[in-house]
């Protein structure tokens, strides 16, 4: 329940908010969605609890006052040229996300960027201490924000405060490399409930808070959804466990049934000239989403000729993304080379092997793609969960289709019968990609119908439910429906 003047029963707090604010040529601004799994997962849920959400509106340099969007209060957070440079594309983005993807590209550890993180960390835990009711229920998502939980409790001891990391949480021989690792413990500390998406990390979570912030910690092992550990800090108990993250899968079930994401299937195979089957990636363009690993895999097996380039294709939809880290940059052309090496090797005038379009693509066509696609194609080198491997089985409600999986994806501990692959070995790679092009139509659909039961039946509302039930069992505190 959202009252401008009392603040708000339930807030969530991200670093972005769930629209990112256009500045178009003419002047003039819009709102436009948000990239990313973060903001597919949480959306549905805040705007059924019409709750409060903090966040940054994605552009520099601008006063955005509150407001009202749909039942959901929006309340921006300001951030400079020099924060966006330092904070969130600096330490967030070049020190935490490499570090925690398994050093994937080398973590930089640089002094200002930190003093930015902790400045901007300190102005979200404000800006929710004004718009959070009396007692109310917070909740902090992901490693933009590791150091809200502290700031919060000191400044609203009244609140139940909850926090969940949406990447993988790394192990502890790299998390070590960190120079201001005990800060970044003691920051998550200051929340009662701390949510990961596996076992492991809540694991090592609970190993370095003995070891870094010399608390008492449970020694059990975590179970998923269930067994959490605890923290002992003071007087309090801080809880920690695993909660897979999902999708809202019943409404991509829906809408992949109908006529008309089957029409726009029916048009885009036939747009790419009907090859007999079309492999599909999803993905931010980010290093850590090994999309230079699948095509190479596809090069050596055109190459082998153990696929035909006439009956099969690619098509990868990559949405830009952080485009002035250098990591990033650097990729995107690695990529763009690939892909024009590939065309230029084995396509033909109009008939390119490779379709690359470095750009986000509404909703309603994903999902047109998704029923189209008869391979999936998620390989990445490291991932917290993996949406689109989630997204794709949901819309597979004909039970045709199927889905290469890295291993190295959260998503893999629940898709167990996918083709599954380990990206650092190639030949594991192209072994599953033509296992997945040959399987026999009755194993397809054996498989699917297998993984869909799981995807249908933890969906995010589930996630969200039993995480925020852990929360309010915890500290007692007023009930938040999760409904969507
Ligand atoms: P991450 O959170 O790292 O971006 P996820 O796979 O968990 O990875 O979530 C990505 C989300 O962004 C999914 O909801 C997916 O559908 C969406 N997405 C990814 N690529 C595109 C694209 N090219 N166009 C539109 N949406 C995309
Ligand atoms: C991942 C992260 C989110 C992030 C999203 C998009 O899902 O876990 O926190 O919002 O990627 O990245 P961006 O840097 O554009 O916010």
């Amino acid at each position: 329940m959202a009252d401008a003047s009392q603040g708000s029963d339930f807030v969530v707090v991200a670093n972005r908010l769930p629209v990112d604010l256009e500045k178009l040529p003419d002047g003039s601004t819009r709102w436009k969605r948000s990239p990313g799994g973060l903001v597919t997962a949480l959306e549905p849920i805040l705007r059924a609890n019409n709750g409060a959400w903090v966040g940054w509106p994605g552009v520099p340099d601008v006063d955005v006052e509150p407001f009202f969007e749909d039942g959901l209060e929006l309340c921006p957070v300001g951030l400079s040229e020099q924060e966006v440079a330092d904070y969130y594309e600096g330490f967030s983005n070049a020190t935490l996300w490499p570090l925690y993807h398994d050093v994937i590209v080398k973590p930089v550890y640089d002094r200002s960027w930190w003093n930015a993180y902790v400045e901007v960390n300190r102005r979200f835990a404000e800006i929710t201490s004004k718009a959070a009711a009396q007692g109310a229920t917070v909740w902090i998502q992901d490693y933009q924000l590791q150091l809200v939980p502290k700031m919060l409790r000191m400044l609203r001891p009244d609140l139940t405060i909850g926090f969940f990391l949406h990447i993988p949480f790394p192990p502890v021989e790299l998390f070590m490399q960190m120079p201001w690792r005990t800060e970044i413990v003691e920051g998550l500390l200051g929340a009662d409930l701390i949510g990961f998406h596996l076992p492991g990390g809540a694991q090592n979570f609970l190993y370095l808070a003995r070891r870094l912030a010399g608390q008492v910690t449970s020694r059990g092992t975590v179970g998923v959804r269930s067994k959490l550990g605890s923290v002992q800090v003071g007087f309090r108990t801080v809880r920690v466990g695993a909660f897979p993250i999902s999708i809202d899968s019943g409404d991509l079930d829906e809408k992949s049934r109908s006529k008309a994401v089957r029409d726009r299937a029916k048009q885009i195979r036939k747009e790419l000239g009907n090859p007999k089957r079309i492999m599909l990636g999803v993905d931010r363009l980010d290093y850590t989403k090994g999309i230079d690993v699948r095509l190479n895999a596809f090069r050596e097996l055109l190459e082998e000729e153990r696929v035909d380039p006439v009956d099969n294709i690619i098509v990868q939809l990559a949405t830009p993304s952080r485009e002035r880290v250098e990591s990033y940059k650097a990729m995107r052309g690695e990529i763009e080379q690939q892909v024009g090496r590939i065309n230029g090797e084995y396509g033909q005038v109009g008939h390119p092997v490779v379709h690359y379009l470095h750009r986000p693509i509404p909703r309603d066509d994903l999902i047109a793609y998704f029923v189209a696609a008869d391979v999936m194609l998620v390989t990445p080198l490291r991932d917290g969960m993996n949406l689109v491997a989630k997204e794709y089985i949901a819309s597979r409600s004909d039970l045709g289709g199927a889905l290469v999986l890295s291993e190295f994806t959260g998503a893999a501990a629940e898709l167990r019968q996918a083709y599954l692959c380990n990206p650092h070995d190639l030949d594991s790679v192209k072994d599953a990609i033509a296992a997945a092009l040959e399987q026999a139509p009755e194993d397809g659909r054996r498989h699917m119908r297998a993984m869909r039961r799981q995807v249908l039946a933890h969906d995010v509302d589930r996630w969200a439910r039993s995480f925020l039930n852990a929360l309010s069992d915890e500290a007692a505190s007023p009930h938040v429906s999760a409904n969507v």
